[in-house]
């Protein structure tokens, strides 16, 4: 399904700020003005190394943070500020999230149909008992899942397995959006292809859009429509998977893409991978505004980077 970029946002974020107070003389800025949209059905992979500032983006959006500056739209309704109950409910329900570590967000000593059925309970969004079960029946199904699977527990599960429950729990609340914060991270290479196949089946199916967080390029690659860039809490640069991979201009973006291992092992062998140190980089991040490489492809950095970097006369 192709991405109507002509179409509403679902998800705008601007000029996004979390900030943490470690103590009296010291705050972490997490996130610093960071700003992207995500459109309904799309996947936007956001990239960058431990540390950059993903998960606190992907739980500021869906609000287990409050925002310590920038606004959020979410589907027409700005979230970003004091939640009506309303409001609240359509973010707990309209926006789901899928963990990293299946195992850690599922309760063990709960069944698997309940863990999936609980967004349902919590929303009370059946009718009866019957109709309860035949929701999770089919979630199961769409996930690859059998039916006896709802009545067995997280341990009897394997990874990939459990990640399908994660999927499962989130989807039963038909999203528009679900963050996947590093879902893939902890399988192995053979799974995560599984997986993240299985994610693209159900967006084709269900139209929901992901903001798919990763620490690495390859399967972002793979899934994403847009990628965003993320160093040391910046969006250093986002544009379509097509805009990042054939021209990168950011030299941390170029140093994440020389970092990819090539399939065929004599490409592999001439692999140069192009080392980025911020601190000796001397490019300051503050200083950088964004600029407009083409189509929807923007840099984030002063106008002398980017004329040296497009090498282009200004
Ligand atoms: N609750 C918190 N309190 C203080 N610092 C935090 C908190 N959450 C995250 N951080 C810090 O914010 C930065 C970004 O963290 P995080 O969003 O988890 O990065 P990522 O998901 O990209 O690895 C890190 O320096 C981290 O230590
Ligand atoms: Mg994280």
């Amino acid at each position: 399904m192709a991405v109507d970029y002509s179409a509403k946002p679902l998800l705008t974020v601007d000029g996004l700020k979390q900030y943490f107070k470690v103590s009296k003389s010291f705050t972490v800025h997490a996130v610093e003005n960071v700003s992207f949209k995500i459109y309904p059905g799309e996947t936007y992979g956001l990239v960058g190394e431990s540390g950059s500032g993903k998960s606190t983006i992907g739980r500021s959006i869906i609000r287990l943070y409050d925002p310590t500056a920038g606004k959020i739209q979410f589907d027409g309704t700005e979230i970003s500020g004091k939640l009506s109950t309303h409001d609240n409910h359509i973010l707990r329900t309209q926006m789901q999230m899928i963990f990293q570590d299946p195992m850690a967000s599922l309760n063990p000593r709960k069944k698997i149909g309940d863990i999936i059925g609980e967004g349902l309970d919590i929303h009370h969004a059946y009718m009866n008992r019957a109709e309860r079960a035949e929701k999770i029946q089919d979630i199961l199904a769409k996930v690859g899942l059998a039916p006896e699977h709802a009545s067995r527990y997280p341990h009897q599960f394997s990874g990939g397995q459990r990640q399908r429950v994660g999927i499962a729990r989130a989807l039963i609340m038909n999203p528009k959006l679900i963050i996947a914060d590093e879902c893939i991270s902890a399988l192995d290479v053979s799974i995560q292809a599984q997986v993240v196949n299985l994610m693209k089946d159900i967006q084709q199916e269900t139209g929901t859009a992901y903001l798919f967080i990763a620490h690495d390029l390859s399967m972002v690659k793979y899934i994403s429509d847009r990628i965003g860039v993320l160093h040391l809490g910046h969006l250093l640069e986002t544009g379509t998977t097509e805009e990042i991979f054939s021209n990168p201009i950011h030299p941390y973006t170029r140093s994440l893409l020389s970092a990819i291992p090539a399939p065929n092992p004599i490409v592999e062998k001439q692999r140069v991978a192009e080392s980025y140190d911020y601190k000796t980089s001397g490019i300051d991040y503050n200083q950088g505004t964004d600029h407009l490489v083409s189509g929807s492809h923007y840099v984030k950095c002063t106008d002398e980077e980017f004329a040296k970097w497009t090498k282009r006369v200004i």
